[in-house]
């Protein structure tokens, strides 16, 4: 075969094997597009929380532990007020073992776990103290948004 005729066949071979890749590749992408019934991704449901009832929150630095029925799994939730505008929330459930975190003894206090003593930022939920044995991570935290016309506290899971 000719030099010539030798790399026309080849550039059209090469052509070809690009040409099924793609059509495999668009395959692929139509698949992944399909709706996946048995596993729906549910957009974030949002749960408001009037404020107005939790004086501990009226002032910068305030955190109280309390329940938001389908956040969490409807165990308690820190809420921390960072300043006039913007709040924290993180869950109260130890990611050392699964204890219950204890609210802060005073103002400037942090979240301390009764359990093996790890403690977490009262404004965050980070890990400050790990555990007397074995490790602990920061607390799983919740998107918000405060409303201060409203004083609700709009929290997303
Ligand atoms: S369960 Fe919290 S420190 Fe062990």
């Amino acid at each position: 075969m000719p030099t010539n005729s030798r790399r026309s066949f080849l550039q059209q071979a090469a052509a070809s094997v690009g040409l099924v890749l793609s059509a495999s590749a668009v395959a692929s992408l139509i698949a992944g597009c399909e709706k996946d019934e048995t596993n729906p991704i549910t957009p974030g449901k949002t749960y408001d929380v009037n404020l107005t009832s939790l004086s501990e929150l009226a002032t910068v630095g305030g955190i109280v532990q309390t329940v938001v029925a389908g956040v969490n799994d409807s165990e308690p939730v820190f809420i921390s007020r960072i300043d006039n505008a913007s709040f924290v929330v993180f869950s109260t459930i130890c990611t050392h073992s699964g204890c219950g975190v204890d609210l802060p003894l005073d103002a400037i206090a942090n979240c301390v776990c009764p359990c093996h003593k790890a403690e977490f930022s009262r404004t965050n939920g980070a890990v400050l103290k790990q555990p007397t044995s074995g490790s602990a991570t920061d607390l799983p935290r919740y998107t918000c948004t405060y409303n201060a016309s409203t004083n609700v506290l709009t929290i997303t899971v």
